[in-house]
């Protein structure tokens, strides 16, 4: 059993982890708009991996003996002015999730909970991995400046990422 306080925390971070699923289709919905398939694609699979980051978190507070506590999604937005700032957002976001992460660790180092502990070291892995993809299409954005054809390209190699593969189709 964990405490009320870890339970709590935990059930937040599952709300964030729907949130960035749902902020993700926005995106993609965004991209499949403007015609740029390859990116609504990346950003679907996006979502998809987050929904099942939200479900390791509904399981694991369930396998604890804990009770799951939905709250309310925030909105996601809806407008952004071009893809940069959309891929921008993305890279922030994770950076926030990789903060989120990290003082869920610290609350189950401060409270000695082992099994939370090391149930959120795969997070923490995966943080790393999440800020490196979105920082490095970031940077990809950057190096094409307003090349069309730079970003046909790169809407190309974007919707090539499969599920579960992200680190090799960025
Ligand atoms: Fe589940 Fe992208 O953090």
């Amino acid at each position: 059993m964990i405490s009320a306080k870890m339970t709590d925390a935990l059930n937040k971070q599952l709300n964030k982890e729907l949130y960035s699923a749902y902020l993700y289709l926005a995106m993609s919905a965004y991209f499949e708009d403007k015609n740029l398939k390859g990116m609504a694609r990346w950003m679907r699979v996006q979502a998809d991996e987050e929904h099942i980051h939200g479900m390791k978190f509904f399981d694991f507070i369930q396998k604890v003996g804990s009770r799951v506590k939905l709250e309310q999604i925030q909105q996601p937005g809806f407008e952004w002015s071009g893809p940069v700032e959309v891929f921008q957002e993305a890279f922030e976001h994770e950076q926030f999730i990789t903060k989120s992460i990290n003082e869920l660790v610290d609350l189950a180092m401060q409270e000695r909970d082992h099994a939370t502990s090391t149930f959120l070291h795969w997070f923490v892995d995966e943080q790393v991995e999440e800020e490196a993809i979105a920082s490095d299409i970031v940077q990809k954005f950057n190096l094409i400046g307003d090349s069309k054809g730079g970003l046909f390209m790169l809407d190309r190699e974007l919707g090539s990422r499969i599920m579960g593969a992200a680190p090799n189709n960025v």
